[in-house]
């Protein structure tokens, strides 16, 4: 199953997807950003669909049409989201039950961007790691599997974020890799 991989940020997940062999074809970033270069180094295709604007003249519906063209032009069948900074729903109409995502919080608590910060001023004990399958709705498609992390005494919103990535790092290929075998969801 060809996978296409949504990246905009250090790219960690996506090293360790690759180092699990899952079959990536293509890696997108929305910007400029090292999952590129981690792409470029594993000798995987990669493709800038570079969002040019943040402000309110974003045409999400134009820029998602373009993301959905790379995908397809990559013959990509599972799509997995790995810390992609656009919210691009309508690629799940593309792709139904085909997107996978990591969000770093127990869903359905504390979905959006903000999550680590926002478990950390909650003061919860526990917050951790959810993979779901992404639909229109954000945050919110079927969860596939979820671990806990513990909110530490001292912790800041990096070191926090961090132990959650570790999980992430293990949870997710494994995830990822029951849906290409079809033993989930
Ligand atoms: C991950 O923690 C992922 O869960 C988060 O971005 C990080 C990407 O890290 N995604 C979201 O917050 C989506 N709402 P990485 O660039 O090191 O893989």
């Amino acid at each position: 199953m060809n996978v296409g991989v949504l990246a905009s940020g250090t790219g960690s997940n996506l090293e360790s997807i690759l180092e699990a062999g899952i079959p990536v074809v293509v890696v997108i970033a929305d910007r400029p950003c090292r999952a590129l270069e981690v792409a470029e180094q594993a000798g995987v295709a990669s493709e800038l669909v570079q969002r040019m604007s943040f402000g309110k003249d974003f045409d999400r519906d134009a820029y998602t049409h373009q993301v959905i063209e790379a995908l397809k032009r990559h013959d990509v069948e599972l799509v997995v989201m790995a810390g992609f900074g656009t919210i691009i729903p309508a690629v799940a109409g593309a792709y139904p039950g085909r997107v996978l995502n990591t969000h770093p919080a127990l869903l359905p608590a504390f979905p959006g961007w903000h999550s680590v910060k926002e478990a950390l001023d909650r003061g919860v004990k526990l917050t951790g790691v959810t993979v779901h399958i992404a639909t229109e709705e954000v945050d919110a498609g079927p969860i596939l599997a979820q671990e806990a992390v513990a909110v530490l005494p001292g912790d800041t919103e990096d070191t926090l974020h961090e132990r959650i990535k570790e999980v992430e790092r293990r949870l997710y290929p494994d995830t990822i890799r029951q849906v290409i075998e079809g033993t989930l969801p």
